[in-house]
């Protein structure tokens, strides 16, 4: 049950009224508290605290009111009847929309023959949750690797295969297109260093710049020899990104579809624009002019067409956008990227809606800030590069495998991993994913604090009491203490905790309320004994049934998160 929405909504059906609720931090006085005598008293011009005291009886009359109290000017405090959270508590999360929503969701787009790295870490870790919410709500949701597999970088990485191997069959005039080229696939840490050497190159070679650019157009073209390579290299670097998705425990994408696939879309894209006029020319090149007179700030045109013929990133993403529309249709697209996009998608959604294949309020892009080091500067490895998704996993993992080591503990190769995930994942989503964050590997390995492996060490403490229980009998209440009446009330904010993370977009409502749902239990576990032989068999049921409650809603959060709980810890 949403317990807040609940209370909320049978407070302002008595009285008639639209009134405020709150949760109040310290529970002694209440376990809501509404304005409602407050607000009405403005309008009727009578005194808060008067009008409160002929609201009381009628607020009693609820079925779940223990108690109602007037507080200060006028707050109306309300206490919960036990019998009434026990009952709730124990029903199942019910949080399905009655609205399902298709929902296209391009998070993670990977580029490739670039190996993925720390610029990557929040697209795939919050885009996977906010996918796995979405699904919990009951939205389809269809996500998208939208990768950068069709652009400049892949001229790039033609161009440096080519100088280093001219002689290679790709780059002769007599190159067949039948034969079987499997024999050049290369290892893929040796495929990464490609687009980095042509990359620095490029930049003080105008010449060797210029034959990438060449080459881009002409790959996107079809030329023979330089699509038969690229079908050599692509499957090597899909594989490592799928390698590092699964080692995040991220979901897979339904769809492994980026910049090549919609620029198959060019054709009726391109008719489109021509009939309404929208390409214009400039420079050699053309462009689509999405400037309006009441901006303020500058509104550079989007690029279709450059100087050389090809399709840069800002084409290739009308064109997904077109795709999108003719397959999925969806109701909303959702873009999770860097911030520093920002401006790139304004201009998108612009094109969509003068074009017509979106109104701006189905387009939806989420700009996340940077990882930065202790440094305050974005976060590098110690030799200065920017960190490798891997590398970071390893970091991680290396810590963990410290810590363990210290405590004298001994735990398989398999639950250091899931430990290493959970600090890593949770550390990235209990931030504000629109601020930049300090990223201490050390930390977030710690078993106690804010971090992934306390919550996943509650869970396990709740399954290990489980486990040796055996079963969880039905029982019936006896009275609830405060400890186990503030962890139930807890587990009714999961529901509302879901469908607002959803609402806001806010994946760290998920695991701050994870956090604070541990806390609720560590403490019930600290105060509240189960397994004890002192403890008669009825508290012992009622403590097995709230311990499973407990560790049904953490698990669901976690869940959410994308970890795994190990068997012990
Ligand atoms: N591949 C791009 C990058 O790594 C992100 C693509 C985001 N999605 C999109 N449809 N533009 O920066």
């Amino acid at each position: 049950m949403n317990l807040y929405k609940y209370v909320s909504n049978a407070i302002n059906n008595k009285l008639g009224f639209s009134a405020n609720l709150e949760t109040p931090r310290n529970r002694n006085f209440g376990d809501f508290s509404t304005n409602a005598a407050m607000v009405m008293a403005k309008s009727a011009s009578k005194n808060p605290r008067e009008l409160a005291a002929e609201i009381l009886p009628k607020l009693s009359e609820l079925d779940f009111v223990e108690n109602a109290s007037i507080a200060g000017p006028g707050f109306i405090n309300i206490k919960l009847r036990d019998d009434f959270i026990w009952d709730a508590a124990a029903q199942p999360h019910d949080i399905k929309t009655d609205k399902p929503l298709i929902i296209d969701m391009d998070y993670g787009s990977y580029n490739v023959a670039k190996s993925l790295h720390i610029g990557h870490l929040r697209t795939s870790i919050v885009g996977d949750t906010l996918n796995r919410i979405a699904k919990r709500l009951g939205h389809k949701t269809i996500s998208y690797n939208h990768m950068g597999d069709w652009g400049r970088s892949m001229g790039l990485v033609i161009a440096w295969i080519k100088r280093n191997h001219p002689d290679w069959p790709f780059f002769q005039k007599d190159f067949n297109p039948d034969a079987d080229y499997s024999k050049y696939a290369m290892p893929v840490d040796e495929l990464d260093t490609y687009y980095p050497s042509a990359a620095a190159l490029a930049k003080t070679d105008e010449n060797f710049m210029e034959e990438a650019r060449v080459i881009t157009a002409e790959l996107q073209r079809g030329h023979p020899g330089y699509n038969a390579l690229y079908n050599v290299f692509l499957p090597i670097s899909l594989e490592s990104m799928m390698e590092t998705v699964k080692r995040l425990n991220i979901m897979p994408f339904d769809r492994n579809l980026g910049e090549k696939n919609a620029a198959q879309y060019i054709e009726p894209v391109e008719k489109m624009l021509r009939e309404k006029n929208l390409l214009v020319k400039s420079d050699g090149a053309e462009v689509i002019v999405v400037k309006k007179d009441t901006d303020t700030a500058p509104m550079p045109p989007v690029m279709f067409y450059n100087s050389r013929g090809a399709v840069p990133y800002d084409a290739t993403d009308i064109m997904a956008l077109y795709y999108r529309k003719i397959t999925d249709n969806p109701d909303k697209i959702i873009y999770l990227t860097d911030i520093r996009q920002k401006l790139h998608f304004e201009q998108l959604f612009r094109v969509a809606e003068i074009t017509g294949l979106f109104p701006p309020e189905n387009l939806e892009h989420i700009g996340y800030g940077t990882i930065n080091g202790a440094d305050g500067k974005p976060f590098k490895t110690r030799d200065g590069n920017a960190a490798g998704l891997n590398d970071i996993i390893e970091m991680i993992n290396a810590a963990v495998q410290k810590r363990v080591a210290e405590s004298g503990k001994n735990l398989t190769p398999e639950t250091i991993d899931a430990i290493a995930l959970a600090a890593l994942k949770f550390n990235d989503l209990m931030h504000d994913l629109r601020s930049d964050y300090v990223f201490e590997p050390e930390s977030v390995t710690s078993f106690e604090g804010r971090t992934g492996p306390y919550i996943l060490y509650t869970a396990v403490r709740l399954n290990s009491v489980l486990k040796k229980a055996a079963n969880v009998s039905d029982s019936n209440l006896k009275s609830l203490s405060e400890d186990e009446r503030n962890l139930l009330i807890e587990t009714l904010d999961f529901e509302r905790t879901v469908q607002n993370a959803f609402d806001n977009r806010a994946t760290d409502m998920i695991a701050n309320y994870a956090y604070d749902l541990c806390q609720l239990i560590n403490t019930f576990y600290h105060n509240c004994p189960i397994l004890r032989d002192d403890i008669d068999e009825e508290t012992r049921a009622q403590r097995l049934k709230i311990t499973r409650i407990a560790h049904d809603t953490l698990a669901s959060a976690i869940d959410l998160m994308g970890l795994k709980i190990p068997e012990e810890m």
